[in-house]
């Protein structure tokens, strides 16, 4: 949600400012504005709204703002409708118009995030004579740092940091102060941002793609500190305004890994890397044949401590929970709980000692998550984050950390970062079994051999991917799509639901296949596509029974199964076989298919697969 960029230095900014912006697109917004001021001169605040082509049309491609330091901001509406006023930059100054222009303004800037009190705070501004012109928070922050800035007559640290004390909420603050030519203040709690340098220049961003091509040297800005900016120099702030320093961090993965590389589109791109994403993050886990969770510092002692295990987490990464519960519960043989962290950081879930609350995010930025892990950290849980993105909050903040290796991830609908967590969480399992003594040396050896061939699997599952561009031709004008499954493959059925509704706008909804005559079956009608998951042998008859029933009420049915079910064509109209595995760790074959299909009918949709509507990339806001 919401992209920040900014860069001083000897250059233009504008250009830089917009390429950035542009690898920032697939976090999502509805406008997009810049502000570029050159040495002594007053910011020039230029914003669109729609697609970043619309700045960049509207700037002559960055050519007409003339500056060599300056903000950017992509935003995603939350407060007040996508509109010019709305949009990023917000200046401090009482302008009548939107904002724009050479607005005379002592500060000038943008923010991703939510101020909670902001109503409060723009009431005691209005109290001060500050008038506004937009329906954002984001207004009132600007405003709020410009009325400790002058009443106190302070620098722009200090006027930021009393801001910080004084507002509620998360922000990635990133400001131009008219009496500070050539520098950037910024402030973090709750928001990705980072600062990159080089030389003489000085970048930030709310996330590394967008500067990697100027610079490999990145800061990752803790909560609550703030950092002052200037060509080849960055310097950090506490609470407190004292100066405080951080590790820099060289990024070492490829620029290349951010682009599209000859795919038409980044989903694409990222479901043909899975193999890799896959393979990556199961050799990390592993040292002298053995699963060795020692670089997330879960000792054997510690797992044989656990009473119990609970998993929390959004979206995709949930039903990565959801299927990592079947494993865990099958191998361990621990209880497990798996809640959505929108839920779990809201109830008072009594915590059992010795429990570890497990929090999936491929960001590692996401709102919910975040909360739910400090909520899990407040209940006396050892936390454990898998997460993707190295440096992100929930990383920091979680006791122990796994690292998954999918690299960046660009397209809003997560596949190989989804297939990386699927197989940390098994790696993990079946260590967890072996330290508990649940299974023994010989299954702990099948379990590895297992999971080690999944990447060669996968491949061979993505080499089938034409008959699935066949089949969604055939599919594209469905209005709803029903998917089931019983256990796990209850657990990909909601995950194919998500991939197909998100990118292609067509109504779908996963069931457990044994609740569908519980009230879903009155929607099947003539032709209603149901898509059954039948990889699970002591479930794959029931499944199959609850798919006949639905045919014979109009359904038309795919089924997804393993190589060698062929039984199941005389049952289904269309089948997808997927190579056998240990039946414990099939999600991870049985999803690829469904990720092709989902994005074949966006693709036949007309539809921007890598940025669909309303959607972000990361949620950073509640
Ligand atoms: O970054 P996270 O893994 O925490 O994100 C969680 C969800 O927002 C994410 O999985 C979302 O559901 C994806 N768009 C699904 O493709």
């Amino acid at each position: 949600m919401c992209g920040i960029v900014g860069y001083t230095g000897n250059h233009q900014a504008a250009p830089i400012l917009l390429d950035g912006l542009s690898r920032l697109e697939y976090r999502g917004y509805d406008s997009a504005g810049l502000a570029v001021r050159n040495g002594e001169a007053l910011a020039e605040v230029v914003k669109a709204t729609g697609k970043l082509y619309h700045l960049a049309d509207k700037t002559d491609q960055g050519r007409s703002l003339i500056g060599t330091c300056g903000i950017g901001h992509t935003r995603w509406a939350t407060h007040g409708d996508p509109s010019v006023t709305n949009a990023h930059p917000h200046v401090s100054g009482n302008c009548s118009g939107s904002g724009s222009g050479s607005v005379e303004s002592d500060v000038v800037g943008v923010h991703n995030g939510i101020i909670e009190n902001f109503a409060e705070l723009k009431e005691k501004l209005l109290r001060h004579g500050y008038r506004f012109y937009s329906d954002t928070d984001t207004e009132v922050a600007v405003k709020l740092v410009d009325y400790y800035y002058k009443k106190y007559r302070i620098g722009p640290i200090d006027a930021l940091t009393r801001t910080m004390v004084r507002v509620r909420g998360s922000y990635a603050l990133a400001l131009m102060f008219k009496d500070y030519p050539g520098e950037i203040f910024v402030a973090r709690k709750d928001s990705p941002l980072i600062i990159g340098t080089a030389e003489d220049a000085a970048y930030l961003a709310s996330d590394v793609p967008a500067i990697l091509k100027y610079t490999r040297h990145v800061y990752y800005i803790d909560n609550l500190q703030a950092a002052r900016i200037a060509p080849g120099s960055v310097k950090f702030y506490d609470l407190n305004g004292d100066e405080v320093s951080l590790p820099l961090t060289e990024i070492t993965w490829d620029a290349a890994a951010a682009e599209k590389g000859g795919y038409e589109h980044f989903m694409l791109k990222e479901i043909h890397e899975q193999p890799t994403a896959v393979r990556d993050t199961l050799n990390s886990l592993l040292k002298d044949g053995q699963i060795d969770l020692s670089a997330a510092g879960l000792t054997d002692e510690t797992i044989r401590s656990l009473t119990q295990i609970d998993i929390v987490a959004c979206g995709s990464a949930w039903h990565v929970g959801m299927a990592a519960q079947y494993v865990l519960e099958d191998l361990v043989k621990i209880p497990v709980r798996v809640e959505l962290a929108s839920e779990f950081r809201y109830r008072s879930i009594p915590m059992a000692e010795n429990t570890l609350v497990i929090v999936i995010s491929q960001s590692g930025e996401t709102a919910d998550s975040l909360a739910a892990l400090r909520v899990a950290k407040e209940r006396g849980a050892l936390t454990l984050a898998v997460v993707n993105v190295v440096g992100s909050t929930i990383a920091r903040e979680a006791d122990h950390v796994l690292y998954t290796l999918a690299g960046p991830e660009i397209a809003v609908a997560t596949t190989k970062a989804y297939s990386a967590q699927l197989i940390a969480m098994d790696a993990l399992a079946v260590q967890m079994a072996f330290a508990r003594g649940a299974i023994s040396p010989e299954q702990y050896g099948h379990f590895q051999e297992e999971l080690s061939l999944i990447p060669d699997k996968i491949r061979r599952v993505l080499e089938d991917k034409e008959r699935l561009q066949w089949f969604s031709s055939k599919i594209v004008n469905s209005h709803d799509i029903f998917f089931i499954g019983r256990g796990l493959d209850y657990a990909i059925s909601l995950e194919g639901s998500l991939k197909m509704k998100e990118i292609s706008y067509i109504h779908s909804e996963a069931y457990a296949a044994g609740e569908l005559k519980h009230g879903t079956i009155s929607l099947i009608e003539n032709n209603t596509l149901v898509i059954g998951v039948l990889t699970q042998s002591q479930l794959f008859e029931k499944t199959v029974s609850n798919m006949v029933e639905c045919r014979s009420r109009g359904a038309y049915l795919m089924g997804i199964t393993t190589n060698g079910n062929f039984a199941v064509e005389d049952s289904v109209n269309f089948t997808v076989y997927v190579p056998r595995t240990d039946e414990h760790f099939i999600s991870s074959l049985a999803v690829i298919p469904l990720q092709l299909l989902a994005y074949y009918t966006s693709v036949n949709r007309g539809l921007d697969v890598d940025k669909p509507r309303n959607l972000a990339k990361s949620v950073t806001v509640e």
